[in-house]
């Protein structure tokens, strides 16, 4: 997979994507993250990306003519056409259901805002898919495409190492995953459940989906009105 990333602030991506799982894939060439700067594609001297919104109000909106500029390279970069997805707080909600679909495709393409938001003609003009990472608002959008890039890579064929396997997590099944325990067997006077240690593969699986289906209905029963 390809991971075209659009932003002003490139540096925010430096950290995350140089360490564990999403280094390893970059590394192995499962995936491949490109960074590029919306600020090198302003046409005046002061690298100017922003103005004041039109109607008056508080902040600065972004123009579109650098992120249309910008978004023109990028999709020359690979002759993949790529999925075009605006990180906006107004788009449809992310979820592991759309990390999966995500997963799937061989290019992808994130936008990342700043300030006020995109001027409207970005939004209308890409035609893109308006995705947010929930209900709340972030100062830009580079941590909601980090967010996304993370879930998507895990998902990756290979990203994985088979102990860190993503089938039984939260969410892959409709449930929370079931109860972890490691050593030692009694830590503060708690023990591990007999059943993890009675080796018998069966019961042990069917102990887990009993404690996913419950801890599902306890902590997030929306979850199975959802799969309903
Ligand atoms: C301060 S926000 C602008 C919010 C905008 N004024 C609004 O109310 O819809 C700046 C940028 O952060 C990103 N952003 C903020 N919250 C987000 C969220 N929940 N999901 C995805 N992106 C978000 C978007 O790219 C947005 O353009």
């Amino acid at each position: 997979m390809r991971i075209d990333v659009l932003t002003l602030f490139p540096q925010v991506f430096e950290s995350p994507l140089s360490c564990s799982i999403l280094k390893r894939a970059q590394d192995e060439g499962i995936v491949e993250v490109v960074l590029t700067d919306i600020r090198d594609f302003a046409t005046d001297n002061y690298r100017k990306v922003d103005d004041k919104p039109y109607g008056g109000g508080p902040g600065m909106v972004m123009m579109p003519g650098p992120v249309f500029a910008c978004f023109e390279h990028v999709q020359k970069l690979s002759p993949e056409k790529g999925r075009v997805i605006l990180l906006t707080p107004q788009g449809q909600r992310f979820d592991q259901r759309k990390a999966t679909e995500l997963s799937k495709e061989r290019r992808l393409i994130l936008i990342a805002g700043r300030y006020e938001g995109f001027d409207e003609r970005i939004r209308i003009g890409l035609d893109a898919e308006q995705t947010s990472i929930g209900d709340y608002v972030l100062n830009g959008g580079e941590l909601a495409a980090m967010v996304i890039i993370d879930a998507v890579v895990r998902l990756l064929p290979g990203a994985l190492g088979d102990e860190d396997s993503a089938k039984d997590d939260s969410f892959s099944q409709g449930l929370l995953e079931y109860p972890q325990y490691t050593r030692p067997e009694v830590f503060r006077g708690m023990k591990v459940p007999d059943i993890l240690l009675s080796g018998d593969h069966g019961k042990i699986a069917e102990w887990r989906k009993q404690q996913a289906i419950e801890r599902t209905r306890k902590w997030r029963p929306d979850l199975l009105e959802d799969s309903k």
